[in-house]
């Protein structure tokens, strides 16, 4: 449904954002609110040794998003954006794909993201964004008010889920505030791209060196060192920040499908 939606532009916009990763050849990378694990899959494609780490609070979208990604050697996650169940100074990089609208607290869910990645490490967020161009927009709440809930209702058979979404882009912040917002939450040389007319935006921070979040620096002791075929961090201690299942499952040793 996203290809349809996106006019086929979807897995693009997500190539650049996996771009912006900038990941050593088989760091470990997170991406947020996995849903069916496109976002997931486009990391690895342009990542091929990377750890990918998809995490969703909805099991049904992980059940989904597995078996959409049958042999790619995706590990999943269940648990909150808000909450990650992972270690502080972790990842590579944290990646989320058309998340941050659907979030309660954006400052809140970028925090965490902070958290979680290593210092010099990069955050990067991909959303939709309400076009600024007067005479582009009529034609973008036409398409996304009016066209974009009858496709959705005519391939999935919900019409409430995307008449959700066109409110959804239009009551989001702007770009602007959305690199305020990253910059408020810990993150540096906040700069964003502004895609598809308008309608998508790419963000992308850096953790400050030395920026490691002190009071759990080194709670990766469990952790399994990287390699081709080690398992995923260790969950960290028991706490109410960690209340998350961290890991469903492991990757299967398959080639990556599409290289
Ligand atoms: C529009 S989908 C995006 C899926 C995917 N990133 C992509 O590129 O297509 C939004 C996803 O965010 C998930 N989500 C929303 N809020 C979340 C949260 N607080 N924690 C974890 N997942 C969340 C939903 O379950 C859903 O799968």
């Amino acid at each position: 449904m996203n290809r349809v939606i996106s006019l086929g532009q979807v897995d693009s916009w997500r190539r650049a954002a996996a771009a912006e990763a900038r990941l050593s050849s088989d760091g470990w990378v997170l991406d947020v609110a996995t849903g069916e694990g496109g976002m997931a899959r486009v990391l690895l494609q342009q990542w091929p040794r990377a750890k990918v780490v998809g995490l969703d609070f909805s099991r049904e979208m992980l059940r989904n998003g597995r078996s959409h990604s049958a042999g790619w050697p995706i590990r999943w996650a269940e648990g909150d954006a808000l909450s990650l169940p992972f270690p502080s100074d972790f990842f590579e990089a944290v990646v989320s794909a058309f998340m941050l609208r659907n979030v309660t607290d954006v400052r809140a869910a970028l925090t965490e993201q902070v958290r979680v990645v290593r210092a010099g490490g990069r955050v990067i967020a991909l959303e939709m964004t309400w076009p600024r161009s007067p005479l582009f927009r009529p034609f973008f709440r036409f398409y996304f008010g009016s066209i974009v809930p009858i496709l959705g209702w005519l391939f999935t058979g919900y019409l409430d889920a995307y008449r959700y979404l066109p409110q959804s882009v239009q009551a989001f912040i702007s770009p602007e505030e959305l690199a305020t917002t990253m910059e408020a939450a810990g993150l540096q040389e906040v700069q964003y791209r502004l895609l598809m007319m308008g309608t998508i935006t790419l963000h992308i921070g850096v953790k400050a060196p030395g920026g490691a979040t002190a009071q759990t620096r080194g709670a990766c002791g469990a952790c399994v060192p990287n390699g081709p075929s080690s398992p995923a961090p260790a969950a960290t201690p028991t706490g109410p920040r960690r209340k998350s299942l961290w890991l469903l499952s492991r990757p299967g040793p398959g080639p990556v499908p599409g290289r």
